[in-house]
């Protein structure tokens, strides 16, 4: 749907030579409208343009790509194109350069919120932009702007006599981050020129994958306080020790709501004394994170020390990932009667064999947390169709779930059925079901071996009757899919933190 007013502004904007001549004149109502219609229709030029003369202190795309009452498409949640961010990082830099070096320019723009774009983890066409070249462009844009200002020292002196104190002239960018080793030299001089650079990067969330302990110290020290959310340090294998060294740098991140530690490498099993203090030290210093309501620690191995971690939190969690952390029967109890129970929408126990002994620890737990869970998974938990039966009354307590899943669990495409009308009649919030193949989709009707035979065929009519089935319940709203992509394409991410 588009209004009037947006049907207007993609008129305005078809012609450009006409629009950058009258853009003076235009109403700086009309801006917002304007931004999104260039956005949508790629006119970068003009897209810079409208950055460079932005009107208003705040620029944010969060707010101006949702849907709208002028536009109901929602650009936020679409791969952003390459050519329009650039634009806009094009387009304050030469804001920049007006408001510091043009005589009678007054600032407007102060801050750029880039935060909460879409982001998938993957790899795109060269028309899209991923989080980590977004993160490249910005750095670099960042570097380049404090080169021509520490340069040229005699613009510098003209500005000081015109105008206020240099370095009260600045915009805010606030960014999330993604750097790796490869990107990581330039988003390090970027952060440490930052603080006097007209271009100021502001993380929010920052994800780094495969650095060393002293990068990571280093992103940590340069990063400001104020504003980050969300640290998510992944295939680092820090052990406790590196992550015990970190972990004094964090709490200096006052909001810091989210900490992910996949991949750590923690491991309790046959702990020396002095580890048996890391471990405690560790478990001390996650506590004196006093905003954390999300914790990621999969992938490591904690049995029967969940208590120990977890009990020093200061507040109760909303989400918490535990996939392939060999937890014990002990652990699930001990998190049945947490004071976890009572905030916890998220959880994932993915990688646990949930066949036997924790079967009824982990009903314990779902019955606990029916009232507020949003977000189950439980993938490759070695799950048979009889396991299944036992666990669907607690399940089905589970009355706001949105999001379940079960890929790689051995049920049969009966059990699916028996699943999906359960979940149609008693989960009316479900919006996404990620389900395994069934296993009479598999030659032997048993999990799948080297030599097993798979019947594609099979495994499509099943997928049709699953959408026959939704259709006729009149739910043709969720999706059910064997996909375990369809999870990071925004469905059901962000349960705990706001876009
Ligand atoms: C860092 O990430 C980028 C983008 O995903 C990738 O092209 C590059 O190979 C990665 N570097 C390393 C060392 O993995
Ligand atoms: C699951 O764990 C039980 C013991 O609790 C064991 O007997 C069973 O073989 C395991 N299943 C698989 C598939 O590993």
């Amino acid at each position: 749907m588009l209004s009037l007013v947006f049907l207007c502004a993609q008129k305005v904007i078809s012609d450009h030579a006409s629009i950058t001549w009258s853009l003076k004149y235009i109403p700086k109502e009309l801006y917002p409208v304007l931004f999104k219609a260039c956005v949508l229709h790629k006119k970068v030029l003009l897209l810079q343009q409208l950055t460079e003369t932005w009107p208003f202190p705040v620029l944010c795309f969060r707010k101006l790509l949702l849907s709208d009452k002028h536009c109901s498409q929602a650009l936020l949640k679409e791969k952003p194109n390459r050519m329009c961010v650039q634009a806009v990082i094009m387009g304050i830099k030469t804001y920049l350069a007006h408001v510091l070096f043009k005589e009678g320019s007054k600032q407007q723009l102060r801050i750029l919120d880039m935060t909460g774009m879409h982001e998938d983890g993957l790899e795109h066409d060269p028309f899209t932009m991923s989080l980590w070249s977004r993160t490249v462009s910005l750095a670099k844009a960042c570097i380049d702007i404090a080169k021509v200002y520490s340069k040229d020292e005699v613009q510098r002196m003209r500005y000081k006599e015109a105008h206020a104190p240099y370095g009260s002239v600045y915009v805010e960018v606030w960014v999330d981050l993604f750097v790796n080793s490869t990107s990581f030299a330039v988003l390090r001089e970027a952060l440490s020129v930052s603080t006097q650079c007209p271009l100021r990067l502001m993380c929010r969330d920052l994800r780094a994958e495969e650095l060393s302990l002293r990068s990571t110290l280093d992103l940590l020290e340069f990063l400001s306080p104020a504003g980050v959310r969300q640290i998510d340090l992944r295939f680092n294998n820090l052990g406790l020790s590196g992550l015990n060294v970190l972990l004094p740098h964090m709490t200096k991140f006052t909001i810091l709501q989210s900490l992910k530690l996949p991949y750590s490498n923690i491991d309790v099993r046959r702990l020396s004394p002095t580890m048996e203090e890391g471990l405690q030290n560790f478990a001390c210093q996650l506590g004196q994170l006093c905003a954390l309501k999300e914790l990621n620690l999969g992938s490591s191995r904690l049995s029967g020390r969940l208590r120990q971690l977890l009990g020093g939190l200061q507040k109760p969690l909303e989400s918490l990932e535990l996939a392939f952390c060999y937890l014990l029967p002990v652990d699930l109890y001990y998190l049945s009667q947490s004071v976890h129970i009572s905030c916890l929408k998220k959880v994932d126990l993915s990688g646990h064999n949930l066949s036997q002994g924790l079967l009824q620890p982990f009903q314990q737990l779902l019955t606990e947390i029916s009232d507020c869970l949003l977000h189950l998974d439980i993938m490759e938990c070695k799950l048979t169709d009889t396991h299944l039966s036992s666990l669907l009354p607690s399940l089905c307590r589970c009355s706001h779930l949105r999001y379940l899943g079960l890929f790689g669990n051995p049920i049969s495409s009966q059990g699916l059925r028996t699943l999906l009308q359960n979940c149609l009649l008693l989960l009316p919030e479900l919006q996404l079901v990620v389900y395994p193949f069934p296993v009479d989709c598999y030659s032997d009707n048993s999990w799948p071996t080297l030599d097993n035979y798979f019947d594609q065929e099979k495994l499509e009519q099943i997928g049709t009757e699953v959408q026959q089935m939704l259709i006729i319940a009149g739910r043709t709203d969720v999706v059910w899919t064997t996909d375990v992509h369809a999870h990071s394409s925004g469905l059901s991410e962000s349960v705990v933190l706001a876009v």
